[in-house]
């Protein structure tokens, strides 16, 4: 049933996790514009969901508008890779009042980047969605998805019922961590190492570094939450063991040629660190080992 209180949501970066989303918000009733420099156009995405039961297949047609048309936005999504987002809403004119959803991996890409009156809302989502090649989208997992960050809006509950699994989250920054950490660890190692994911757990030299990276990311977020567990490492070895033939989205980007996400997952823990005066020797190394294998 649609519900009139999700009105009209503009996104950026309706690629994989962007589509999906959309896709939940078209369901949930709202009004889909994507926005994208380039000529305006009609963009028709097939999303192929594939569970365990059934195989379905489901098409999303998205208007497609640059910037300059867009009216001032006052329902944003933010689902493009995090280097590209910063000059992304440059580009947008956003209400005074605009509300603007992160679904992002790592943090901080729009950080300082909206007015007062603005609100940014944190999404982390477990989902995963895959190019099948084809020019289709396949959802190869619909797992938990977190919104969060300040208190939930009017419109949250009608979205929630059609996006399984999402929840809203008042702090949002346990769930935002421990996929911050997971991430840090994984997608650099499986980059720079060209291995999928599992391989990290068969490898001596790659559990070692795995260990480093997590006791430092670890000590980091406990410096800013000493409520944090601090116990990061068999969470981040059962996401790489239920993932283990998986290609990282770093692994995948830096063989597609693309810059990768580094700077918003352990550049983030990086600035972290040096504000609270505390130096990570291992995401230090692997942050400029990635940068090297990054185009210019
Ligand atoms: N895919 C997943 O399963 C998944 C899961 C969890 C989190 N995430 C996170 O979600 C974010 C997006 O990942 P993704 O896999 O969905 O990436 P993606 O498939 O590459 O989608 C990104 C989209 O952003 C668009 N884009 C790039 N620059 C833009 C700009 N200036 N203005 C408007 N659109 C722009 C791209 O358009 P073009 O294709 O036309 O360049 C593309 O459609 C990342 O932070 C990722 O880590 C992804």
């Amino acid at each position: 049933m649609a519900d009139k209180r999700l009105g009209r949501w503009h996104i950026i970066g309706a690629g994989r996790i962007g589509s999906l989303a959309a896709h939940y918000l078209q369901q949930a009733g709202a009004e889909i514009l994507g926005v994208r420099p380039g000529p305006a156009h009609r963009r028709r995405i097939e999303l192929v969901f594939d569970s365990a039961s059934a195989i379905s297949q489901r098409p999303l047609e998205l208007p497609i508008q640059p910037p300059l048309d867009c009216e001032p936005i006052s329902q944003l999504l933010v689902a493009c890779k995090t280097p590209y987002s910063a000059a992304a809403l440059a580009r947008v004119r956003l209400t005074d009042d605009a509300t603007v959803v992160r679904l992002q991996n790592g943090l901080g890409s729009l950080d300082g980047l909206l007015a007062p009156g603005q609100r940014l809302i944190e999404g982390v989502t477990a989902s995963a969605v895959m190019s099948a090649g084809d020019g289709r989208l396949r959802v190869v997992a619909e797992n938990a998805t977190f919104f969060g960050g300040g208190p939930r809006p009017a419109w949250f509950d009608a979205l929630a019922a059609h996006w399984p699994m999402l929840a809203w989250a008042d702090d949002i920054r346990p769930p935002q961590w421990r996929k911050l950490i997971a991430n840090a660890v994984l997608n650099p190692l499986t980059a720079l190492h060209d291995v999928p994911n599992g391989a990290l757990l068969e490898r001596d030299d790659l559990q070692t570094e795995m260990q480093a990276l997590v006791a430092e990311a670890d000590a980091v977020l406990a410096r800013l939450d000493p409520g944090w567990p601090a116990d990061s490492y068999d969470r981040v070895a059962e996401v790489a063991s239920a993932t283990a033939a998986n290609t990282s989205s770093m692994r995948a980007d830096i063989h597609a040629g693309a810059i990768t996400e580094i700077e918003a997952i352990n550049g983030w823990l990086l600035q972290r660190a040096a504000e609270l005066g505390l130096d990570l020797p291992t995401h230090r190394r692997i942050v400029a080992a990635v940068h090297a294998l990054e185009p210019d």
